[in-house]
């Protein structure tokens, strides 16, 4: 198993790249199975949850090629296998995405439930009641949904909850079923946004993108086309705050700031200056110390869940008292005892972090949980005194791109050891 090692201290200063957005990839390459033609893929980003993906669409049958500009050449119009195996969808809980595709295109589908999670118990049930909304035949049996359909027909879905992946999941199946589907309290996440533009393009008729009722015409077929992924906000702004953190200066590429304005505003409330263009945004913290900042979760365009334990780490050795309230998923705190071991002063009350801004954290041996918390991990010991070693890092590899290499090209002591 690798691990990460990190000497402290280091004010980051310099550019990098943001890569493809993961959680815009993976239903983006589910949506393959939807068309009668290979896509072709660019700006899809080598993480490990993308691979699972692959991994997934190859064992029903899918072809993929990655080819030497990087782009990824996806055939899964000719699956064979309608099932999507406990021993893959284990590891990954958007492989929940290959539900509505297989339905919709081949009436059929047997996926395993996902279970439970670091993050919280994050049930499926929205994506079932909409899918039989749509005419879908569900039942559970030992731990596998089996879904049937005999044509799935549009309707009114109103979701009780904005729920991300199940919007995804309604949209691919509403694409290929017949009549017009509309979809009220959709999520508006920009990934979302995403994967429309790229449906649209392979002939799908989806209008209202972007807003929170979506419509669906659907079509019966959806051909093959060239996609450019849209790159990752919360990767992006997980290299803001650790230029925040150790007070530097960078300048991130490859990113839109339009889908970061939350973030962007935290980051000026902790005295950053943030300068931004077209395709950048640069972070400059005039070696300050950043103020705290109050934080509450939320659906896009409100502050995401995802940068909340990155936010936490920095509150840690920021300047006053702060709070941070979860409000998406109910046990995203695994990081707090991790982060109160380096000698942060956090205490949990319910679903809120309590933060006293301390002078420094301490270097010491911790074990990464769940993807965003081990994020934070990284964050709180790029600013520590000492060495600081993080275990587990395959978790940080499901989202970040060799995080490690693009911290040291900041300019931060870090290094990947196997063990
Ligand atoms: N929920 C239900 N029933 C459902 C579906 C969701 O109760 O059928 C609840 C969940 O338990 C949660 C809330 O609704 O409390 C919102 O969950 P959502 O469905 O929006 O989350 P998701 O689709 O499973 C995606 C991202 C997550 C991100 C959330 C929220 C992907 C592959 N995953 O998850 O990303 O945190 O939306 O924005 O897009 C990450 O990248 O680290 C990550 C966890």
């Amino acid at each position: 198993m690798h691990k990460l090692i990190i000497n402290g201290g280091k004010a980051l200063k310099g550019e990098i790249k943001t890569s493809g957005s993961k959680n815009a990839s993976l239903p983006i390459l589910f949506s393959s199975i939807l068309a009668d033609e290979p896509l072709v893929l660019s700006n899809i980003p080598n993480t490990s949850d993308v691979s699972t993906t692959i991994r997934l669409l190859m064992d029903i049958g899918g072809e993929f090629i990655l080819e030497s500009n990087g782009d990824m050449y996806v055939d899964s119009s000719q699956i064979k296998n309608l099932v999507a195996d406990y021993k893959i969808v284990k590891t990954m809980r958007a492989s929940i995405l290959a539900l509505g595709v297989m339905l919709a295109k081949y009436g059929k589908a047997k996926v395993s439930l996902p279970g439970g999670c670091a993050i919280g118990t994050r049930p499926v049930n929205l994506h079932l009641k909409a899918l039989r909304e749509l005419g879908a035949e569900i039942e559970i049996k030992n731990g596998y949904i089996y879904a049937s359909a005999n044509g799935l027909v549009g309707t009114e879905i109103y979701f009780d909850r904005i729920t991300v992946t199940a919007t995804e999941n309604l949209i691919m199946a509403a694409s290929l079923a017949k009549g017009t589907t509309v979809i009220h309290n959709a999520a508006q996440e920009p990934e979302i946004t995403d994967l429309c533009k790229c449906l649209n393009s392979m002939g799908a008729k989806i209008s209202n993108i972007g807003t929170s009722t979506l419509t669906i015409e659907g079509v019966t077929n959806l051909k093959g086309v060239k996609y450019s992924v849209c790159s990752d906000r919360i990767e992006a702004g997980t290299y803001l705050v650790a230029a925040a953190i150790t007070r530097g200066s960078i300048t991130i590429n490859n990113i839109c700031h339009q889908s970061m304005r939350s973030v962007l505003g935290k980051l000026i409330e902790t005295g950053a200056d943030i300068k931004t263009k077209k395709n950048s945004i640069s972070l400059d913290m005039k070696g300050r110390r950043p103020k705290s900042v109050n934080i509450k979760t939320s659906t896009y365009p409100n502050f995401p869940t995802d940068m909340q334990a990155q936010f936490t780490a920095l509150n840690t050795i920021s300047d006053g008292y702060s709070t941070i309230t979860e409000n998406i998923f109910e046990n995203r705190f695994m990081h707090v005892p991790e982060l109160s071991r380096m000698g942060a002063n956090l205490s949990l009350e319910g679903n809120t972090v309590i933060c006293k801004g301390v002078e420094s954290l301490t270097g010491t041996n911790l074990m990464a949980t769940d993807l965003r918390a081990s994020a934070s991990l990284v964050l709180a010991g790029l600013i520590a005194k000492g060495t600081t070693t993080i275990e587990r890092v395959y978790h940080l590899d499901r989202g970040y791109e060799t995080i490690e290499e693009k911290l040291k090209l900041l300019g931060a002591d870090i290094e990947r050891v196997q063990d």
